[in-house]
């Protein structure tokens, strides 16, 4: 890829595939996340999109259904996945698990109340009811089940993060998510760090003509907590992120399951440890940044990475860190929710993130973004002009981002509108909604957008504007492989 005049050239990356186990970690620097400025239009008006049609999100209007009949907040949700990430449906009925909170709290303060909470449909049906047509079947796990891993039992707030779900030998669920406790003072600061565990339960899933229902889940496996040498704990930085298990297996290493999640580079909180490589600038390249001058701007209080971890017996109870496969050090604090989605013989690593987790000097939207590489573990080319940018909410880098509860006047009113994307069998991506509107107009969501798809090819994401109308599908449509409905006989 060429330079944009008037901005660095992309990092060069070969896409080749490392052992799993082996000691490399892709970079995604900052000369190739200045591609997202380097495509952004500086002359988009206010509440224009200032990004690439084909990379972003159609617009999604703010009268939009409540999937849960007004019962729950609801945001990250996933489905059933089998080994492969297909998303088989069960005795004909379609199951999504969901993060969910009392619509009596504030719909910011969902995070330290979440719960797993699912929901269940009809499978194969022609035409739904523009909600979904989902059921909400309650919380997931027992009251006070997730909770009781935790040794110091004196935690302000314990809730359930996000994960995802396998399914095995007919009915048996393994749910991996984030177990998390906060010891907060009344004011809201830390007695100490919160403290997010990757956790595994086991249920049993069963269905009726009547609906769907689940028993288990009373034994909690804590797996992983983070390490302090290829992840960031508490005690080095209080904000870490650690968390979003996401399990798969790998066709190059048949017998084995991997998992990746959302971590830190392990570093204490305000150590400069960004580096030249991190940077990524070609030799001679006349838009460079020294890591010197980044880090003297403090963009080295964002280290985000995506985790890889193997499963040590057959029960996926047991795991042992893998370094990292990916880093974004100086370059954005988050990458979330990360998942594996192999297509046409390439890995693609898909992971969330905000505009507000970006690095100092640097910027793009609230979205997806992707990475492709010839394995698990590779030198991960950012997909899109060498960016990173797979599908952004539709945004104007010219202006301020403002937050969800605050929006900017002069932005995109859909700049808020979705998070937590998921990429789905298909190239369909999940998403809920989070803010919709301008300061003086805006409503807030919980509960999912609709759904989109994007076109997959080789280090090309594109939305389908094709798809639904003008490119936006039914609300809260996350749909099964019906081809492979599991018709357990429990
Ligand atoms: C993404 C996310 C996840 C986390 C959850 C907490 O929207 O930040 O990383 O598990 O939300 O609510």
């Amino acid at each position: 890829t060429d330079a944009v005049p008037g901005f660095p050239a992309p990092t060069e990356h070969t896409q080749q595939a490392y052992e799993p186990t082996d000691d490399f970690t892709a970079k995604w620097t900052r000369a190739d996340a200045r591609q997202i400025a380097a495509m952004s239009d500086p002359d988009a008006a206010p509440r224009e999109n200032s990004l690439p049609e084909e990379y972003t999100m159609p617009t999604v209007p703010q009268d939009f259904p409540d999937m849960s009949d007004d019962q729950v907040w609801v945001w990250d949700s996933w489905t059933l996945t089998d080994g492969t990430s297909d998303q088989p449906s069960f005795k004909g009925w379609e199951v999504v698990f969901s993060l969910v909170a009392d619509r009596s709290l504030g719909f910011d303060d969902r995070h330290t109340y979440a719960r797993l909470g699912y929901f269940y449909r009809k499978a194969n049906v022609a035409e739904r009811p523009a909600d979904g047509g989902w059921t909400y079947g309650g919380h997931v796990f027992p009251d006070g089940a997730s909770g009781a891993i935790f040794e110091d039992q004196s935690f302000s707030h314990q809730t359930e993060w996000s994960g995802s779900t396998r399914i095995f030998d007919g009915n048996k669920l393994r749910i991996f998510y984030t177990a998390v406790a906060f010891y907060r003072n009344e004011d809201g600061s830390n007695r100490k760090p919160y403290d997010p565990r990757i956790v595994q339960s086991e249920g049993r899933l069963f269905a009726d003509e009547n609906g769907v229902w689940m028993t288990g889940f009373r034994d909690q496996h804590d797996m992983l907590q983070a390490d302090g040498e290829y992840y960031q704990t508490g005690a080095q930085n209080e904000f870490f992120n650690f968390r979003d298990p996401f399990t798969f297996e790998d066709p190059a290493h048949p017998g084995k399951t991997y998992m990746v999640f959302e971590g830190n580079t392990a570093a204490p909180r305000g150590e400069r440890v960004c580096t030249e490589e991190d940077m990524g600038y070609r030799e001679g390249d006349p838009y460079t940044e020294t890591a010197a001058e980044v880090m003297d701007a403090g963009a080295h209080y964002q280290l985000a990475n995506v985790g890889l971890a193997v499963a040590d017996n057959a029960a996926l109870t047991e795991w042992t860190f893998l370094p990292p496969i990916l880093s974004a050090n100086c370059v954005n604090d988050q990458t979330e929710r990360p998942q594996i989605y192999i297509k046409d013989g390439k890995y693609y690593l898909f992971t969330i993130t905000h505009r507000g987790t970006y690095a100092a000097g640097i910027d793009g939207p609230e979205g997806v973004y992707g990475f492709v590489g010839d394995g698990v573990r590779s030198d991960y080319q950012p997909v899109n002009r060498g960016s990173g940018l797979a599908l952004g909410s539709p945004s104007n880098l010219n202006f301020a981002a403002g937050a969800p509860f605050a929006p900017d006047f002069n932005q995109h009113p859909g700049q808020f509108q979705a998070y937590s994307h998921y990429v789905m069998p298909g190239g369909l991506v999940q998403s809920f909604i989070d803010t919709i509107g301008t300061s003086d107009d805006f409503v807030r969501g919980g509960t999912l957008a609709p759904t989109v798809r994007v076109d997959i090819s080789g280090s090309d994401v594109t939305v389908d504007r094709s798809y639904g109308t003008n490119g936006l599908g039914q609300w809260a449509d996350i749909p099964s492989n019906y081809a492979h409905d599991i018709a357990a006989t429990s």
